[in-house]
Parts: C-alpha cells; structure tokens; sequence
C-alpha cells in the first residue's frame, strides 16, 4: 500500500516525502513543476536513501489521475498541489480557482471512484482572516480577503460537505502558519519559480545579492516593535507533522482542521535580527507602507495538534534562520557548479 503525495515535489511537499521515506511508507509522487523542479525528485532519494514512483502530471488531467490509482494500491493521498501567491491570485482570480478548486474535485472524484478515502489536506492559517485574538485556535471564525485563501476555505468546505455526505472517509486539514526553512542536509529548500512574496525567501535574496535591501512592510503596527507578528515553523516540524496525521488517518474516520505551528509569535524586525546573529551576515532594512491585506498578529493555539497527533514544533527560529540560509547556499553553489 502506498501514500499518493500530490505536488510532491514542492517546498512543504519535498520534505514530507522525506520524512514519509524515513518513516517506511511507500510513495507515489506526482506534480506539474509549476512551482519546482524535476532535480527535487533525486535529492528526496539521496536524503532519505529510498526510492519512489513519480508522475509528470497535472491534477486537471482527469486521466492520468484514473490511471495513477489504477496502477498503484493508494491507501491515503497527502494533497499538496495547488498555487499559492497571495498577489498573484489577485491579479489571476480564475486561474486560481481552476487549478485549486477544479484540480481537488479532480483529484477527490478519481480518490472515490478508486474508494481511497483517507486525505491530509494542505490548508493554510490564512483561513482566518483578520483574527479575534491570538493565539488562533481552530474554532476561530473563518474568513478569507484574497483568492488564495478562499480556494484553501472552499476546499475544507468541500472537504467538510464529503465527510457529512459519507461518514467512512477521513479527513485531517492542517492549517499551516509560515513554513521556513529547509532541509538540515541543505539539499531542499525553499526555491519558488519566479519572483518570491514571502518575507524568508526575500531576506535571502537581499543577503545573496538579489535586491539591495529588505522592504518592511509597515512599522506601525500594535505590535512589539510596530512590524507584522507571524508563527514561523520549520519545514522539517512542518513535515513531522504530516507523518503524525497520516497515523491518525490510518486508525480513526473523522475530519478535524488542525493548526501547525510554534503556538510563538516573532516580528519582521525580530526574525531579521535572528538571522543576521545566527548567519553572521548584515541586511539593510527600509520602511515601506503597510501590505494590503496583511494583519498586525498571526500565531497558533497548538494544543489540538498535541492532544490529536502528539506533535509539537521541536525547532526555533535560530535553526530555521540556519537552516534556510545553508540550503539557499548550496543551492546557488549547486547552480554555480551546473
Ligand atoms: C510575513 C511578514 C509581511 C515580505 C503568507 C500567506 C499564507 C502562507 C504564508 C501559503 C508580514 C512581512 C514580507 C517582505 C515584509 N502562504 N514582509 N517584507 O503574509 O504572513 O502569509 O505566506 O500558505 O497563506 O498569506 O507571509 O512571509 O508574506 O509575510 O515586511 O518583503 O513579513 O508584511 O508581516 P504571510 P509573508
């Protein structure tokens, strides 16, 4: 029996295949390198010393989905494919919900006619909207203010409507805080296609030379020092957490929604400090205008994900400040020497 991984080649995809490897389960991957690289295929390998299938495909491609279930024994899917650029769904609103909203009945129509009914489902904290209060508890009220974030909410309402349609499935949706990172080999990392959004990849570019200085979105925030609060968490705790839930899956038919995170919230300010002493390395830092649709504070409630998975985040923001400028090193290294 294997564990279908779907965007497995991805940055939380790639080092849950190699926590799953590690962990002796057999793995189907697929993914359509719209946001990664075929070379990832060979450093899961190389990490985890185990080999697995791989498909080149799309989840818009209802066939070459029938054909992976009809060729393998899939007992449960881990569904990370999907795009996930805030901006980018703003300006690409129908592209969005084509791929993610139409790619996952895909995937769950050819999941019911295979009666493969356990998923681990990628969602996000951004379903949260403005939050109430922090730390964010699961029960918090749900709401999205951009595209992205309203095809991860519409995809737990589907995923919501299946289960109360058919009981027999089991269904775990895991609410990611700000995954960095990467792995402590420093062969995978984070290395988005195109220009990145988020605040890790934009420190390393300013620290490998790719813009001169670090853009701060907004300093007046009611924040420790004025600059956005977010729960940033190891891709590699990240990836521990998923073995967790595809344990919970194989003994219990539920749908719960589960945060992960460190339950610790850091500034902008507070995160670029930490990798400056961590890397000894120097960024320059301007002021720019708050993000639209940022909030002042984000970080989990992480109970539910102790009591239900007996998981907790075990790394820091020192390691994740490591570990995210190791694995950028080798990969320029790695690109230098191609
Ligand atoms: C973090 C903080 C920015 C860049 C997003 C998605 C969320 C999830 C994680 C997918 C904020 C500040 C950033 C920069 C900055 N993605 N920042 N300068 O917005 O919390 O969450 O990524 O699931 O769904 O919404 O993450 O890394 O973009 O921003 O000052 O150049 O860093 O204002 O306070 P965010 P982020």
């Amino acid at each position: 029996m294997s564990i279908l991984v779907t965007g497995g080649t991805g940055f939380i995809g790639s080092h849950t295949c190699v926590e799953l490897l590690e962990a002796g389960y057999d793995l189907v991957v697929f993914d359509n390198f719209s946001n990664s690289k075929p070379s990832v295929i060979d450093k899961i390998a190389d990490i985890s010393g185990r080999g697995f299938k791989f498909y080149h495909t799309d989840m818009n491609d209802k066939n070459a989905l029938k054909r992976i279930f009809a060729d393998n024994q899939i007992e449960c899917v881990i569904h990370f494919a999907g795009y996930k650029a805030v901006g980018e769904s703003v300006e690409k609103p129908l592209m969005y919900y084509q791929n993610n909203i139409t790619g996952t009945l895909n995937l769950l129509e050819a999941m019911t006619d295979a009666g493969v009914k356990k998923i681990v489902f990628s969602s996000s904290a951004t379903v949260y909207g403005v939050p109430r209060k922090v730390p964010i508890t699961e029960d918090e009220p749900l709401s999205v203010t951009n595209p992205y974030g309203r095809t991860k909410l519409m995809i737990e309402d589907i995923l919501r409507d299946l289960y109360v349609s058919d009981d027999s499935w089991s269904i775990i949706m895991l609410r990611y805080f700000n995954p960095v990172g990467g792995h402590e080999s420093g062969l995978l990392c984070e290395d988005p296609n195109g220009i990145p959004n988020n605040l890790m990849p934009r420190i390393l570019d300013t620290v490998f030379g790719k813009q001169e200085k670090m853009q701060v979105f907004g300093n007046d925030y009611p924040t420790v020092d004025g600059t956005g609060v977010r729960d940033y968490i190891h891709v590699q705790d990240l990836a521990k957490g998923h073995v967790k839930a595809v344990e919970r899956l194989m003994r219990v038919n539920e749908i719960q929604a589960i945060n992960l995170g460190t339950g610790r919230g850091y500034s902008v300010l507070e995160l670029i400090k930490t990798f400056e002493q961590v890397n000894n390395v120097s960024i320059p830092v301007e002021f720019s205008p708050r993000r639209p649709g940022d909030v002042a504070e984000c970080f989990a409630d992480t109970k539910k994900a102790y009591d239900l998975l007996g998981w907790k985040a075990e790394l820091g923001v020192s390691e994740m400040c490591r570990d995210s400028y190791k694995a950028r090193l080798m990969l320029m290294q790695g690109s230098d020497n191609a």
